[in-house]
Parts: structure tokens; C-alpha cells; sequence
């Protein structure tokens, strides 16, 4: 017989507040006695109480206060998003002896450090499985199940928007603008969704997953980002032709010469495990020196799912108040490695480029690339369309700074038309 009542008031209602009282509609009963506790939503912050809202019967409010301020409301659930006034309600809330379960990682990626230094002060807990990946467990996976792990390397596609843009590019062949509308409609995009198709979404994930893999604090500036708004349905079809599909990858690496931490559009052979990862799922590949590979996949964006971890967050704080044993988990980021400069990074290269189809055109590239030390792996000639060759040179991996003086001599010749675009190619 469960008879203590715990209250959530939760700041914002939207895609995934109202997930969050969906799923803890249908799933009271269980969730209520896994959490040793009556769950209850009290109250929800919103801008607009007129908007026609999924979710009825949750009482609503403007004012942030009548949830900060009142004593019943025991875990605040940050699902408004942005950085203000988001920081500054969680803030008060940690002061105010609420825990907090956030899916926000604008904030995160710029505060995290503030506000588990106010949460530990304030002994309260700090969840925030849905900001990275929405429903995959790979923060719990990080901070718990891997603990005993030296980590060196987290990998994957951790923005659904533009896992479905790109999948129903390839697949359906649809333009951009369309699929991008579908995925806002579908509530996968941020509210504004360039932070999707630029890739600092997904550099913002990644700032949080690399900061809790390497125990050191990767911020947001460190990341190395770019998004896939220059992907055309032509690279997609080249790409095809070399047997490989485009993808927005996230990857941190633990090096000698310090943090790798970039994202960026990369092609993947067609049989490389994440190229199969398709629509709005993400995919995320952990190297541990002691578990080895593991991978963890499932949806990353969406209502549903994205509640899914909110509320396992919510339970486990409940649990935690129900222990006393709030306030245990920090952000564990100690230690203070060296960020990898970008130009040091090593990678394999597609680059389309269209120049005057005339004789030593070709030699001159090549000259270009063996200046700088690189060597071709493929080149591809579409025929000639009034004087001019598209080509598709792939490379051999070389350093960012190789390609870039390569590129600089390319951008000098009479003969290059247009460089169309250069994409980092990934073997394994
Ligand atoms: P959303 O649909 O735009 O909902 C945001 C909610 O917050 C709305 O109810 C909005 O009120 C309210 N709100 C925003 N600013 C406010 C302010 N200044 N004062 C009062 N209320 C405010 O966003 P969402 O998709 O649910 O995303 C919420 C958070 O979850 C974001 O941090 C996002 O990055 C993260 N997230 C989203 C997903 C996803 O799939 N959507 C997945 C993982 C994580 P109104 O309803 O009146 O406009
Ligand atoms: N806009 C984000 C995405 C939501 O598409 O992945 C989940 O964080």
C-alpha cells in the first residue's frame, strides 16, 4: 500500500511534457510502484494556456513562481528548453530543495558545471537521461553501468531530425525543405530547427557525453561543428556509387594529443553497423577498456520515448527522496585533459569539384595533393557538360591541416570551376 504522495510540477507542456503525462497516465499503476511513491503532476508552466493542448486535466501556468515556490512540488522536470529562464528556474528550484530532471542540453552543454555545484550544495539530484539521444539509456549506461570502464571513444548519430532528413533523401530521394517540415510536424526538430540541421544539436549531446566519458569538462566550444545543410541529392547518389550512405556523426575520441570532439556529415560504407541506422533512431558506440564495443540504440527524438527517460529520471529520484540518498551522483568531470586542435584531426576525404575537362587538368590536382602529402584512393569522371568534368576525388586519410593546404592551392587554379563540397569519409 503506497500512501506517500510525491508532486512534479514540470516547466513546459509541449512534445515532451505532454509525453511525460501520457505515459504517466497509462502507466501509473507500475510506475507508482516502482517509484515506492504516488507520482503526480501538479502543475505545468506554459506561455500559452489557450493553445489546444493532447494532454488534459493538467492544471496550467504562467508563472514559473507557482511551481518554484510551492513547498508540495518535491521534483521540478525542466521540458521548456533554451538556456533563459530555463537556468535560472532550475537554479531556484536546486535552492529551493527541489531535484531537478532536465532534457535540456542547451543548458547543460553550457552550465552543467553551475548546476551540479548548486545541486550538491543544496544535496539535491541533477537527472537528465532525455537530454542526449531522447530515449536510449546512455547516460545511465555512462554514469553507472560504464563507471568502471576507462572509456576512449563515444561515437554515434545523436540527432533524429537530421537522421530522418538524410534517410528519406537517400531512400525517397525527397528534397530537404520537405522532410525537414515533417520532422517538425512530427515534433523530432528543436523549436528552431537550425539547431538540428546545423549539427549543434547533436555538438551539444556530444559536449555532455564526452564531459561524462572522459570525466573532463568538454564545453560546447570545444566541439568541432557541421551540420548537413550543403548535402545534395548529388553527394547522396555519389556516395551510393561508392558504396556508402551519409550520415551526421558525433564523435569523441580520448587521444594522446587530447579530446577529439567533432561533428560532422561523414560517408560510411554501406555495411559499416551505423549506416543501417535509420529515420528519427540513434545509434551510439561506447569504447570501455574493459567492456570493450557496446552499442546502444533506439529512438532519439519524439514524445514518447523522450518521456520514456524523463520519467525513469523521475522515478529514480523518487526513489532517491524515498532513501535519502539524494544528491549522490555529481557531474564527476575532475579531471582536466587537453582539447585536440581541429587541424590535427586525421580522416579520409570525398570532395566534388568541377573543373575545365582539358588535358593536365588531372596532373595538376594531383600535383595539389602530393604537395600535400595526401594520395588518392579513388577518383571518379562524370562526362563533360559544356567544357567542364565534375569529379569526385576520394583520399587516403591525412590530417585536416594536409587537406586544407591542398584545398588552398586548388582554390588558386585558372582551371577549378567550383569546389562543390568535401565530406570526411569513415572506414571503420
Ligand atoms: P516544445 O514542444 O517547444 O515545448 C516547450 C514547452 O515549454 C511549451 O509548453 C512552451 O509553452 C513552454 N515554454 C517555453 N518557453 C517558455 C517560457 N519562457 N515560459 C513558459 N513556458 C515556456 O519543446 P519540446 O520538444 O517538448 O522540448 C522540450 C525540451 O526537451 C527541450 O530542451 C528539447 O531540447 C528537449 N528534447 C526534446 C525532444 C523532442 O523529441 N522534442 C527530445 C529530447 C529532448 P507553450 O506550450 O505555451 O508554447
Ligand atoms: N531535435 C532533437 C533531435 C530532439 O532531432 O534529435 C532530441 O534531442
Amino acid at each position: 500500500m503506497i500512501n506517500q504522495n510525491i508532486n512534479i510540477g514540470l516547466l513546459g507542456f509541449g512534445t515532451v511534457g505532454g509525453g511525460v503525462a501520457a505515459v504517466l497516465a497509462k502507466n501509473a499503476a507500475a510506475i507508482n510502484a516502482r517509484a515506492g511513491c504516488n507520482l503526480r503532476i501538479k502543475a505545468a508552466l506554459v506561455r500559452d494556456p489557450a493553445k489546444i493542448r493532447g494532454a488534459a486535466g493538467t492544471p496550467l501556468t504562467t508563472e514559473a513562481a507557482d511551481i518554484l515556490r510551492d513547498d508540495d512540488v518535491h521534483i521540478v522536470a525542466e521540458l521548456m528548453g533554451g538556456v533563459e529562464p530555463a537556468r535560472t528556474y532550475v537554479l531556484e528550484a536546486l535552492r529551493r530543495k527541489k531535484s531537478v530532471v532536465t532534457a535540456n542540453k542547451d543548458l547543460l552543454a553550457l552550465h552543467a558545471e553551475e548546476i551540479f555545484r548548486v545541486a550538491g550544495e543544496n544535496g539535491q539530484d541533477v537527472y537528465f537521461e532525455g537530454a542526449v539521444a531522447g530515449g536510449i539509456p546512455i547516460i545511465a549506461a555512462i554514469r553507472a553501468s560504464l563507471t568502471a570502464n576507462d572509456i576512449s571513444s563515444v561515437m554515434g548519430i545523436i540527432n533524429g531530425t537530421t537522421n530522418y532528413i538524410l534517410t528519406a533523401m537517400t531512400e525517397q530521394g525527397r528534397e530537404f525543405a520537405a522532410v525537414l517540415r515533417e520532422a517538425q510536424e512530427l515534433g523530432y526538430a528543436e523549436s528552431d530547427p537550425t539547431a538540428d540541421v546545423a549539427g549543434l544539436d547533436a555538438a551539444r549531446k556530444l559536449a555532455i557525453l564526452a564531459t561524462l566519458a572522459f570525466h573532463t569538462q568538454v564545453s560546447l566550444t570545444d566541439v568541432y561543428v557541421e551540420g548537413i545543410t550543403d548535402i545534395t541529392a548529388s553527394d547522396i547518389s555519389y556516395a551510393r556509387e561508392l558504396g556508402c550512405v551519409i550520415k551526421l556523426l558525433a564523435i569523441a575520441r580520448k587521444t594522446e594529443e587530447g579530446v577529439e570532439a567533432r561533428v560532422h556529415p561523414a560517408l560510411l560504407p554501406e555495411r559499416h553497423p551505423l549506416a543501417t541506422v535509420r529515420d528519427v533512431f540513434n545509434a551510439v558506440y561506447v569504447v570501455g577498456d574493459a567492456l570493450g564495443e557496446s552499442m546502444f540504440y533506439g529512438r532519439g527524438a519524439g514524445a514518447l520515448p523522450t518521456a520514456s527517460a524523463v520519467l525513469s529520471d523521475i522515478i529514480q529520484v523518487a526513489r532517491n527522496r524515498n532513501t535519502g540518498g539524494q544528491g549522490r551522483l555529481g557531474l564527476d568531470a575532475d579531471r582536466r585533459l587537453p582539447i585536440k586542435p581541429a587541424r590535427d584531426y586525421r580522416s579520409s576525404y570525398y570532395i566534388r569539384l568541377k573543373v575545365k575537362d582539358e588535358p593536365r587538368v588531372f596532373a595538376s590536382l594531383a600535383s595539389f595533393f602530393a604537395e600535400a602529402d595526401i594520395s588518392f584512393a579513388s577518383i571518379i569522371q562524370k562526362p563533360r557538360q559544356g567544357g567542364n568534368a565534375e569529379i569526385v576525388l576520394m583520399t587516403h586519410p591525412c590530417r585536416e591541416s594536409q587537406l586544407e593546404q591542398a584545398l588552398t592551392s586548388m582554390r588558386a587554379y585558372s582551371k577549378l570551376d567550383k569546389i562543390y563540397n568535401k565530406i570526411r569519409v569513415l572506414h571503420d
